[in-house]
């Protein structure tokens, strides 16, 4: 069975996408691209469509990440359909939680920096409206806590 993983931020143009990139690389290094499946959704709709923002794109090439999602609201059936939810921050947090159909889907949903190495962020900031150090951070915030979080997944499935 695939574990489904689907990484939330507000747009789905700058965080997410960039999640569902390091997160795709690192299980690629790892040999683990068969046991996953990887998505990214956004709270709002206000970019469905959209390939992820440029800047983000950008500072993401520089480390090798190809973001090649484009950009879709969070449904209804993606509490059933993934096992892990994962929000960028605490607003996305608390909105997937009161989006969630069934309370039996809470357990599901998980904060990124949750899994960071250190408590240096209580969540990746938002880069949207800042300059490159903010998109340079959630890349940096975004390589370690996926390392934890794929410990994280492999401990659940007694790997
Ligand atoms: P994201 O960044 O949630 O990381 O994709 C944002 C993208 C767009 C907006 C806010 C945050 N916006 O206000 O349009």
């Amino acid at each position: 069975m695939k574990q489904r993983v689907l990484f939330v931020c507000l747009g789905n143009i700058c965080r997410s996408p960039s999640a569902e990139a390091v997160f795709n690389a690192l299980i690629t290094k790892e040999g683990l691209t068969e046991e996953f499946e990887v998505d990214s959704a956004g709270i709002s709709d206000w970019h469905q469509g959209e390939p992820a923002d440029r800047r983000m794109q950008q500072h993401a090439r520089k480390r090798n990440y190809n973001l090649t999602s484009l950009s879709r609201p969070v449904i209804p059936k993606d509490f059933e359909n993934f096992d892990y939810i994962v929000a960028m921050d605490r607003s996305n947090l608390r909105d997937l939680k009161a989006r969630a159909p069934k309370p039996e889907y809470l357990k599901k949903i998980f904060l990124m920096t949750d899994f960071l190495s250190d408590n240096s962020f209580d969540e990746v900031p938002d880069p949207y409206y800042g300059g490159d150090a903010g998109f340079e951070l959630v890349l940096d915030l975004l390589e370690d806590s996926s390392q934890n979080f794929l410990k994280f997944t492999r401990q659940k499935q007694n790997r």
